[in-house]
Order: C-alpha cells, then sequence, then structure tokens
C-alpha cells in the first residue's frame, strides 16, 4: 500500500520553551480513515496544522505523497493535498453565495473558469447540497454550513481531508449529516481521512486510531485495541465510547454479552441475538 502521509520525529514549540508536540511519528496509507483523539490542549490542532504545513515542524518532517512541507519548493504541493476543514463554520464561510464560497480556493489557485464549474457542482453534490448553490450561507443550519465548508475544500480536489473537530458545534442532526458525507468521501471517492475528535462514537468508525497525551503519541491500534486500554486511557483523561459504558453495565448485571462491542449496531445485533436465544 502507498503511504500518502509521513510523519517523522516532527516536534513543535509556539514559543522555544514548551514543546507542543514531542517527536511524532506516524504513516498513514492512502484511502486510510484515521481518528486522533487526546484531551484539551493535548496539541490535535497543532499537529492539524503540521500536516497541511500552516505550520512547519522544528525538527522531523512531514511527507505528503513524497512532497516535505519543510521545504518551501514543495510546501504548495503538500497545502493542494491536504485539506483542512475546522471547527468553526462561520469562520470558514467568505461570500455570500454559497458557489462563490466554495469557488473561492480554486480561483485562488489560479484554475479556469470551466474547470471551477465542474469542480462546484462535484463538491456541492458530494456533500448533497447541490439545490442550495445559489443560496446565501446566512440562512443554512449549522450542519449544512459545516458540509458548504467541506465542498469548499473538496473543490481543491485534496487527497487528504482533515477534520479538526469539525462536528464540535453542530447538534446531532448536523454531526450525523457531516459524518455521512466524511464516510462517503472515504468510501467512494477514496478520500484519506484524518478525523480529530472528541467524541468516542465518532473515533470508533476509524480504520485506526491514534491517541494524543501531553505532545506524543502514546496509542496506535484499530479502535478494537485502543479502547481495550480502558483504564490507560481514564488516566489521561479520556472515555470509553457510550456504548462500552452500555455493555460494561450489562456485563457486571450478568449479561453474557461479547466484550469487544463498540458500535450501536454492533450492540443491537448482540442483544436481538440474546434475545432470540432465550
Ligand atoms: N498560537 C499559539 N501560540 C501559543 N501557544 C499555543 C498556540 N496554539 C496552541 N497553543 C498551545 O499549544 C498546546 C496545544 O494546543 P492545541 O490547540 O494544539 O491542542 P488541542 O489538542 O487541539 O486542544 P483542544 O482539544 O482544546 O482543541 C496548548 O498548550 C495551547 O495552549
Ligand atoms: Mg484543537
Amino acid at each position: 500500500m502507498e503511504k500518502i502521509l509521513k510523519v517523522e520525529n516532527a516536534s513543535f514549540s509556539y514559543d522555544k520553551q514548551n514543546k507542543v508536540l514531542k517527536d511524532i511519528s506516524f504513516e498513514v496509507e492512502r484511502g486510510e480513515y484515521i481518528a486522533i483523539i487526546g484531551h484539551n490542549g493535548s496539541g490535535k490542532s497543532t499537529l492539524a496544522k503540521l500536516l497541511n504545513g500552516l505550520l512547519v515542524a522544528d525538527s522531523g518532517e512531514v511527507t505528503v505523497a513524497n512532497f516535505s512541507a519543510k521545504d518551501k519548493k514543495s510546501l504548495f504541493e503538500v497545502r493542494k493535498r491536504v485539506g483542512v476543514v475546522f471547527q468553526n463554520p462561520d469562520n470558514q464561510l467568505v461570500a455570500s453565495i454559497v458557489e462563490d464560497d466554495v469557488a473561492f480556493g480554486p480561483e485562488n489557485l489560479g484554475i479556469e473558469r470551466k474547470e471551477i464549474g465542474e469542480r462546484i457542482d462535484f463538491a456541492l453534490k458530494a456533500v448533497g447540497m447541490e439545490e442550495f448553490r445559489k443560496v446565501s450561507p446566512t440562512r443554512l443550519s449549522g450542519g449544512q454550513k459545516q458540509r458548504i465548508a467541506i465542498a469548499g475544500v473538496l473543490a481543491l480536489k485534496p487527497e487528504i481531508l482533515v477534520l479538526d473537530e469539525s462536528t464540535a458545534m453542530l447538534d446531532p442532526q448536523g454531526r450525523k449529516e457531516v459524518l455521512e458525507v466524511v464516510e462517503k468521501l472515504n468510501e467512494e471517492e477514496k478520500v484519506t481521512v484524518i478525523a480529530i475528535t472528541h467524541y468516542m462514537e465518532e473515533a470508533v468508525r476509524a480504520d485506526r486510531i491514534l491517541v494524543i497525551n501531553h505532545g506524543e503519541i502514546v496509542m496506535s491500534g484499530t479502535p478494537k485495541e485502543v479502547f481495550a486500554r480502558a483504564e490507560e486511557l481514564r488516566e489521561i483523561g479520556l472515555e470509553l465510547p457510550p456504548v462500552c459504558q452500555i455493555v460494561s453495565g450489562l456485563i457486571k448485571k450478568g449479561l453474557q454479552i461479547e466484550k469487544e462491542i463498540l458500535t450501536e449496531e454492533e450492540l443491537l445485533e448482540a442483544l436481538c441475538e440474546l434475545l432470540q436465544k432465550n
């Protein structure tokens, strides 16, 4: 498999005293869906900015599709390949009409008019917002605004989509919309996804989870591997997904149910099976 992203021994500090990221290393394969979790101030957003060259590591290296973010000449290639969606949709929408907003990035890249039109079509369709093309973003819900922010990033045709708590300000409906769009992009368009989140029920959907604490990666593995280490997670201020808490409650009450269940779907299936047996 092709490694689309390599982070090698990357360290970063804002003020030359406190290292915010310490010797971070990991690799991501094209098409992977990675979740990054860690408590407040652990360095997640700083890492997101390192990934698309908004910040450059003090030491170590970030490489995207063989372009190093350290090298000024290839920085543009890195930025083109890594799109970041941030937390607050209101800070990310710039134009007064949806289509202009989506066109903003490609226009800045100097892409020609006809191609921009095609990219707007593709991006709005990908996030299910085609009908809103001529609408003002101020009239949209939070989830819809965030989908437009994602469309704006998609119009740049990134190979890696980084979401920095992009669902945190949304209501449950908005979160669901954004997650569905991101999962579809990952599955159908093969976009590599790196989702920073503090919702453990979102992290369980990833192929792999990286756990960051005080600027270091302290765990890495599949959701099942990571959430099996409940005690260590608790020590660094992280909870288990809500479903895990229900499952361990059920086990304590004497129910014969598999310990490794992480998602609502798995829980429902296990409960139905149990009820049918009895
Ligand atoms: N622009 C900045 N200048 C100086 N220090 C900063 C800056 N941005 C972040 N920091 C510090 O760097 C550390 C890591 O911050 P960062 O925003 O990367 O963490 P985070 O994991 O994203 O936190 P949160 O979960 O709250 O979003 C914190 O101690 C923070 O105070
Ligand atoms: Mg953050």
